[in-house]
């Protein structure tokens, strides 16, 4: 098959739909890869490093576009509408809820457009093209929030992990998911004082058997949450409720409570966040001070170390591309987490959590 690489549009976006060592697997199962050219430069992969692999670089984005199978990494926007057609399948992050242009588009064009973010094994409840960025955004968290600790940065000055004859910072963590766990590995690491609240027991049970009695599990309500946060130095927030909005934990009211120059990194902005004062901000402009307090809300964190996280994405998405190159749409019928991940087809929106969202586009 031939498999259509563009370089991503969007702003700030270094990542690319596949590595060179993923093209190189695809070569040699026998599939033909057209990567536009410095689509993977972003994210430290020459065009030599793909020839090397055995691509052909394109240097129009129609000849990257124009293929039975396009792998990307976000969402087409306007300017690629034009790209798009019926007999090719699309193959990466798409949101539609949060799109109701771009579901239209795809619906007139007839295109299989495929969401990694629903592409789920069947009887799990998992995401598996979503864990991958979750577990960057989780040790990205405490890595940025040490970061804007920082005086200079407008945080407190203080050093996480503190030393000896000074106490360490505190890092307080709002659900203990897959974001909240990878967060309290590397503030363990780092050696700071480090409390996990959740409304889940199973989940805290299982958070005792990785971290014993080196992180505070809490449960999460109301009284725990007001009497963690007052003192926290980091305060992460890594909540969700399954296809809704993320609950607000944190008031305003709370917020002013905490010492200024204390840092709230909320991971969660990307559902709305789950902070009263948050709102989401941009690798260009991560941080701004309210009640004191630096906040942090960028919602494609991962989009900061695109070379680790076109990898990581890589080595989930691989396996599904391969089987979308050997077996076109065929793969649907064999593969029942792909086909959960079919968002539209055939002119029709298919996927329920996106029909609940634009009732008046199913057919
Ligand atoms: N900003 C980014 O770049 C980025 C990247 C990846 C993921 N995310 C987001 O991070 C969030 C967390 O993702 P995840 O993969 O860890 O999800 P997850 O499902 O693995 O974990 C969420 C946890 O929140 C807990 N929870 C639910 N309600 C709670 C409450 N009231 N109090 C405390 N805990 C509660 C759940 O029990 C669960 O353990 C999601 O919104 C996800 O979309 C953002």
């Amino acid at each position: 098959m031939e498999i259509g690489i563009p370089k991503e549009t969007k702003d700030q976006e270094f990542r690319v739909g596949l590595s060179p060592s993923s093209v190189r697997v695809l070569q040699e199962n026998g599939h033909t890869v057209f990567v536009e050219t410095q689509a993977g430069l972003g994210a430290g992969f020459t065009d030599d490093d793909y020839t090397s692999a055995g691509a052909k670089i394109v240097t129009t984005k129609e000849a990257a576009w124009n293929r039975e199978l396009v792998v990307k990494v976000k969402e087409p926007l306007a300017a690629e509408y034009k790209f798009l057609q019926k007999e090719q399948i699309l193959f990466t992050y798409l949101h539609l809820a949060a799109d109701r242009k771009l579901t239209e588009h795809l619906i007139d064009c007839g295109v299989t457009a495929i969401a990694y973010e629903t592409v789920e094994q069947p009887g799990s409840n998992k995401l598996p093209l979503l864990t991958p960025m979750s577990i960057i955004a989780g040790r990205l968290s405490v890595q940025f929030g040490a970061r804007f600790l920082e005086r200079q940065q407008g945080g407190r000055g203080v050093l996480l992990g503190g030393v000896p004859g000074v106490k360490p910072g505190k890092v307080v963590i709002l659900g203990g998911g897959v974001v909240g766990t990878e967060a309290a590995k590397i503030a363990v690491g780092m050696g700071a004082a480090v409390q996990i609240l959740d409304v889940n027991v199973e989940r805290l049970a299982y958070l005792e058997t990785l971290f014993g009695s080196r992180v505070e599990l809490l449960y999460s309500n109301s009284a725990h949450i007001e009497a963690a946060v007052k003192d926290a130095d980091l305060l992460i927030g890594a909540v969700l409720v399954p296809g809704r909005r993320a609950p607000i934990l944190v008031s305003r009211n709370l917020v002013k409570q905490m010492r200024p120059g204390s840092v709230i990194v909320d991971v969660a902005v990307d559902q709305g966040g789950c902070v009263e004062t948050l709102h989401a901000t941009s690798h260009t402009n991560p941080v701004y001070i309210e009640e004191g307090v630096v906040h942090y809300g960028v919602p494609n964190m991962p989009g900061a170390v695109p070379w680790t996280s076109t990898q990581a994405l890589n080595n989930s998405t691989l396996p599904y591309v391969l089987q979308l190159a050997n077996l076109g749409i065929k793969a649907l019928a064999t593969n029942q987490a792909l086909a959960k991940g079919v968002n539209v087809q055939d002119h029709r929106l298919v996927h329920p959590a996106v029909q609940e969202v634009f009732p008046d586009l199913v057919a």
